[in-house]
């Protein structure tokens, strides 16, 4: 395992909110993204289970395993010297009990090089996250929706039970949370949590009114054709660029316009 410290610390990511920092984050899921992420200066990179969809090509971030975790983080974690990196806990790796859980991401420390966990829950999940904050393991933690229980959940939905997300935010924070994503929930209640709490929230379709935000980099890039979601403003059509550049790679070779002179060795 390589101890060597970044840029950006668990303490020094949570301060941010004190000191009125806006958090910035990205998920990257290999080498190559993670070193471009990393070198705009965002704060925070999440190997996200997001990866069983825009990588995998899955309908939904369950099926992903615990070792493919590993081996996307194991990429990204090459890659980064500045950025804060958290993996996501994969489901059920954190459902089978504390000693499991501390097991699980006990491995995804070791061998990848991120300093922290995310997994979904709040109230429900308070215990595990208390075992691995106990056991040295930092945690973030995810309440709103939660995409791990689509199926439970009815689907991708605004979540607006305000009573019941403050309730998941303020049990993470006591367990010993270091921070906290808000998946869709609506604005107004984003902004409560977020008085309500001395950790940073991660915002990602919650409004403005979070301590920082989050996008899928796929999305951020315009590499996600078809219905975005609301909350996803892309920078980006790079799918059009890179369909335009293959087509004309098609073209060239077909009319034998590719290699050219310069592209042929005498
Ligand atoms: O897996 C993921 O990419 C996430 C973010 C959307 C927060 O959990």
């Amino acid at each position: 395992m390589n101890t060597e410290p970044r840029a950006i610390t668990v303490p020094q990511f949570t301060a941010f909110k004190a000191a009125g920092r806006k958090i910035t984050m990205l998920t990257a899921y290999d080498y190559a993204t993670a070193q471009l992420v990393d070198a705009a200066g965002i704060e925070g990179i999440l190997v996200g289970d997001s990866l069983s969809m825009v990588v995998q090509g899955h309908a939904n971030t369950l099926p992903v395993t615990l070792e493919e975790m590993i081996y996307h983080a194991e990429m990204v974690g090459r890659a980064v010297r500045h950025a804060l990196l958290v993996v996501d806990m994969p489901f059920p790796s954190f459902h089978l009990g504390v000693h499991r859980a501390i097991e699980n991401a006990g491995r995804i420390l070791k061998e990848t090089r991120c300093q922290a966990v995310k997994l979904e829950g709040g109230v429900e999940q308070a215990d595990v996250i208390a075992g691995l904050v106990s056991a040295g393991i930092p945690v973030m933690a995810h309440c709103g929706l939660r995409p791990q229980s689509v199926h439970q959940l009815g689907g991708y939905r605004v979540q607006r039970d305000g009573e019941r997300l403050m309730a998941d935010a303020l049990a993470a924070q006591q367990a010993g949370a270091f921070g906290i994503v808000l998946e869709c929930i609506p604005a107004t209640l984003a902004v409560r949590i977020t008085a309500e709490l001395r950790i940073p929230t991660i915002g990602i379709g919650a409004g403005i009114g979070c301590d920082g935000q989050i996008l899928v980099f796929h999305d951020l890039l315009g590499l996600t054709p078809g219905r975005l979601p609301k909350h996803v403003k892309p920078y980006a059509d790079l799918h059009g660029v890179a369909l335009d550049a293959v087509k004309r790679y098609r073209d060239d070779v077909r009319q034998a316009i590719f290699p050219a002179a310069e592209q042929t060795f005498e």
